[in-house]
């Protein structure tokens, strides 16, 4: 039995890739498998939530319960949320958001020639900035993916977008983040953190959750 420490709560949680179309038929992309995301839905139904889950395009299946989302671009994926923030009090960006998106989608696929080719790249929105920038703010909780100085780089993030709670992984380590199954964060919040130890995502999704749930008491 788990006791339902999230129930009544609402959870709006962004996971998986986003796709930024070049023409019809392709893409620029990232390895994001969406598995911590998926992880965070499902456990947050089991403690009790109501999940929203706005998910890029990836191969895992709806947790049950979980009313899903499903969007292509970072465009796609920043109205989709903003459609959706007011109803939550707790938000994840636990996507890969692509940063930069080609100028303009051909709507016809590109001919290859014998000349070089360059891509022109914009800007995509900042999602979880977006959020906390929301007059009707949720507690906001962003990821941190670093291969290096992970605490200075999390903790820039953490006040630059003015975000309850950051969670950081070093992806430079084999056997957490991008692809795998298990995973090690530390949680960073304005006067504390926290280190969840290396574990399957699962478990890693029911501590973070807990910890989110326990600085929305206090808040
Ligand atoms: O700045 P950086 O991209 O490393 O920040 C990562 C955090 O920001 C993640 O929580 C990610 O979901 C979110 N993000 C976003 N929209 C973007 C880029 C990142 O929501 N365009």
């Amino acid at each position: 039995f788990v006791e339902p420490v999230l129930n009544g709560v609402s959870l709006l949680i962004t996971a998986g890739p986003t796709q930024e179309a070049l023409d019809p038929v392709r893409y620029l992309t990232n390895k994001s498998s969406g598995k911590m995301g998926y992880a965070l839905a499902e456990q947050a139904v089991a403690l009790g939530a109501n999940v929203t889950l706005v998910s890029g395009p990836v191969s895992l299946a709806a947790p049950a319960g979980v009313k899903r989302i499903s969007v292509e671009s970072a465009a796609d994926m920043h109205q989709a949320v903003m459609a959706e923030v007011e109803a939550h009090q707790v938000f994840i960006g636990c996507a890969a958001v692509a940063d930069y998106r080609p100028v303009s989608a051909a709507e016809q696929k590109i001919k290859k020639s014998n000349a070089e080719m360059s891509l022109e790249l914009v800007r995509n929105p900042d999602i979880l900035a977006d959020v906390a920038k929301h007059a009707k703010r949720p507690f906001t909780v962003g990821f941190a993916a670093e291969t290096n100085d992970v605490e200075t780089y999390a903790r820039g993030k953490l006040e630059r977008k003015n975000l309850d709670m950051i969670a950081a992984n070093d992806v430079s380590k084999a056997g957490q983040g991008f692809n795998a199954d298990t995973n090690a964060l530390t949680v960073y919040w304005k006067d504390g953190e926290r280190a969840l130890a290396h574990g399957h995502k699962r478990q890693i999704a029911r501590q973070l959750l807990q910890l989110i749930q326990s600085h929305l008491q206090s808040k």
